[in-house]
This record gives structure tokens, sequence and C-alpha cells, in this order.
């Protein structure tokens, strides 16, 4: 059975005393959710603020992003070596980096090789923009993601690796892949490719999260598909109330 995992990413939203004000709103009300592995990726800013406020309380502190170069003259970046001991996971790949920060598909092997060989575990995001939904190369496009992503990396170091996929076109839009919609995409293209590249055993313990204006009005339904296994969220991650109703959804649909 794979543990469902739920990660709220803000973004550039919340500064250090902001996200340590509102993740000691967030953990008791997150606390008896044990089933779920819940997830917070505040700002680097806040990171270390947010550790420390969340130890002893088994909720997640994510990074949302990580060089891959362990030190150097990269003005503006973090190693992953820097965030040891602070996070377990880090967001790869986010449409927004890709986008922004020119981030490519080798920037996220890369990146996904360095977080692994320093023990911490990357959340790979996927996804194809509007145009390629519409000329129908959702399939080939996100398959190709994920294979560039993972190339090199072990089936052991499988166990350690989470995908979020995340159609462009469906984040911060309102816009949502409807719940059958994304677990084909996340069931028939993303775990099947697992599939090809490794085997059935990693295919099948492998956590595969949809992201895209999910909130707690749709949660249920995209957790009672078959082949997803969580949520990578921006919007209604930033809100308590919404965070513990997401997470709550998750282990009733999940039945933990
Ligand atoms: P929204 O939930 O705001 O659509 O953002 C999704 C996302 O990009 C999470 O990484």
């Amino acid at each position: 059975m794979r543990t469902p995992i739920i990660a709220g990413n803000w973004k550039m939203f919340k500064g250090a005393d902001e996200a340590v004000d509102f993740v000691k709103e967030l953990a008791p009300a997150l606390e008896s959710y044990t089933g779920v592995e819940r997830v917070v990726a505040p700002t680097f800013l806040a990171v270390k603020g947010v550790a420390d406020a969340l130890k002893s309380t088994g909720i997640k502190v994510a990074a949302q992003n990580a060089h891959w170069e362990d030190s150097g003259a990269f003005t503006s970046q973090v190693a992953a070596g820097m965030l040891v001991g602070l996070v377990e996971y880090v967001i790869i790949g986010h449409s927004e980096c890709r986008e922004y920060l020119q981030e490519t598909d080798e920037m996220v092997n890369k990146k996904a090789k360095s977080l692994l060989a320093h023990g911490l575990k990357p959340i790979i995001a996927v996804g194809e923009s509007l145009e390629q939904n519409e000329a129908g190369q959702t399939e080939s496009f996100v398959g190709g993601q994920v294979r560039a992503a993972l190339e090199g990396i072990t089936p052991a170091q499988m166990a350690d690796v989470v995908i979020a996929y995340e159609p462009i076109w469906a984040i911060g839009t309102g816009k949502s892949a409807s719940a059958e919609l994304a677990n084909a995409i996340i069931g028939d293209t993303i775990r099947q490719t697992l599939r090809d590249l490794y085997g059935d055993e990693v295919a099948d313990q492998t956590r595969i999260q949809y992201g895209g204006s999910v909130k707690p009005e749709n949660m249920l339904e995209y957790m009672s598909q078959p082949d997803i296994d969580g949520a990578l969220v921006g919007g209604a991650s930033l809100k308590v109330d919404a965070f513990t109703d997401l997470v709550r959804l998750a282990a009733q649909a999940k039945g933990v």
C-alpha cells in the first residue's frame, strides 16, 4: 500500500515569520492524520524556522528547489547538502521553474541524482502545456519528462522518489483536470513508464501525486482514484482550514 502524501507548495508566499506562525497553527490541526504523509514547502528563507517549529510533529518539510552542484559560484542557488537535516523532500522540475528559470529535463535529472546522493527525496514535477494537451501530445511529452528525469536513477533509489503530475494549464487557473483524466495519465502513462523502466515492483510502490487547482471541493474525487497517491497543492495549502480538509479527505478516501 502506498502511503498518501499531501504536500503544500507555498511558492513565493509566506515569509519566514508568517510561515512559522502558520505551521504552529497547522501542526495541531493535522496531528491525528498519521496515515497521510503531510509536507509543507516554504520558501528557502523560511525552511529553517519551519523545520525547527515542526520538529517532533510528524509534519515534514520540503524545499522548493536545489542546485545539483555541492558548492560553487552559483549566485542565488542552494545546494542539496545545505538542506540536509532541515528538509526531507525537495520539489524539482516544477513547471514554474521550467518556464521562468529555464530548468531543463537534464537539470532536473542532475538535481534528482544530487538529492538522492544526499539522502533527500525528490518530488519530481512533470506536466504538459495547454498546446501540447490540445495537440494530443500529453502522453508522449509527460512520458518523456519522466524518462529524462530518472535517467541513471537505480531501482533502489526509486523508493525515495515521488512524482507529481501537474498539467500546466491546471495550475492556479481554477481549471482542474478531471479526476478520471488525471488518473489515466498517472496510471497509463507515468506508472506505465515506471513499469517499462523498472518493472512492476518499483512501478507499484512509487507514489504519484496530482497537482493543479486541487481544493477541498474536488479532493475526494482525486483521492478516490486508484493511481493517484496524493496531491501537490498551491493555493489551497495557504489556509489552515483548507489544508486540514485536504489531509482529512485524503485519509478518508484512502481509508487510512
Ligand atoms: P494550485 O494548487 O494553486 O493550482 O498550484 C498547483 C501547483 O503548482 C503546486 O505545485
